[in-house]
């Protein structure tokens, strides 16, 4: 039934977004899934929204998370086979700009999704001095850069303008699906939703870390700005599969 001035979105589940992009999946190897048993709920409750790819992206992070090419690629291998039909999951990391990143770039062992494109963040407190030279060098190697979650950085809120010279400088935009929720906060909503108007994101990620995520994510299809994207046509998540 078609109503006029409807409040709601047409869509219900992610299956039109397909693949997800940021999450934390690989056990035990950060503040994500657990145990291979507490992956694999994650994964089939992902499958239940109507996800049928999955590009994993653990933490490497110097000091806290510091994972390497071959953690990683060990937790992964720990799903073969627990993994449930209809849905697949494959291997990356969201990099934090500290030097431990620097050097598994230097040495090429870093692991780009499909595009050379790397998933990056930093810190939430205040924006890298160097991040523009950053930026610059990991085009000039080759890199295309995704900004994981740029609403949830707070600094940028009040130099909105900051996020359109990120574009111009060919960062991707990745918005956490559950920013438009207000699970962090009305702030980040208020951004997240700007962001959309603006036609400013690339790809939608849920960065799951655990079950009680996927709760919050069913209200996610419902919203006005996820519809806005899914029609856009700008989103590039099925770029990926
Ligand atoms: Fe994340």
């Amino acid at each position: 039934m078609f109503f006029f001035n409807r409040r709601r979105s047409t869509y219900s589940d992610f299956s039109e977004l397909a693949l997800d992009m940021h999450s934390h999946l690989v056990p035990g190897v950060d503040d994500g899934a657990k145990d291979v048993s507490d992956s694999v709920s994650i994964i089939s409750g992902l499958k239940e929204l109507g996800f049928q790819y999955l590009i994993t992206t653990p933490h490497t992070l110097q000091g806290i998370h510091p994972n390497t090419k071959e953690t990683l690629t060990a937790g992964h291998a720990l799903l073969a086979g627990h993994v449930p039909a209809g849905i697949s999951i494959k291997l990356s990391s969201e990099y934090y700009l500290d030097e431990q990143f620097d050097e598994q770039l230097n040495a090429k062992s870093v692991m780009p999704m499909p595009g050379n494109r790397l998933l990056i963040e930093f810190s939430q407190i205040s924006r890298p001095l160097d991040l523009e030279e950053k930026i610059f060098d990991l085009g000039i190697k080759g890199y295309q850069v995704i900004l994981a979650h740029p609403e949830r950085f707070q600094f940028f809120h009040r130099q909105f303008d900051y996020y359109k010279r990120l574009k111009e400088m060919g960062v991707e935009l990745q918005l956490n699906a559950l920013s438009l929720t207000g699970h962090y906060g009305k702030n980040v909503k208020s951004i997240a939703e700007k962001l959309v108007e603006k036609d400013m994101i690339d790809f939608i990620g849920t960065d799951i870390h655990h079950l009680r995520h996927l709760e919050v994510l069913k209200q996610v299809p419902g919203t006005k700005s996820f519809e806005r994207l899914i029609k856009s046509g700008l989103l590039k998540n099925k770029h990926l599969i």
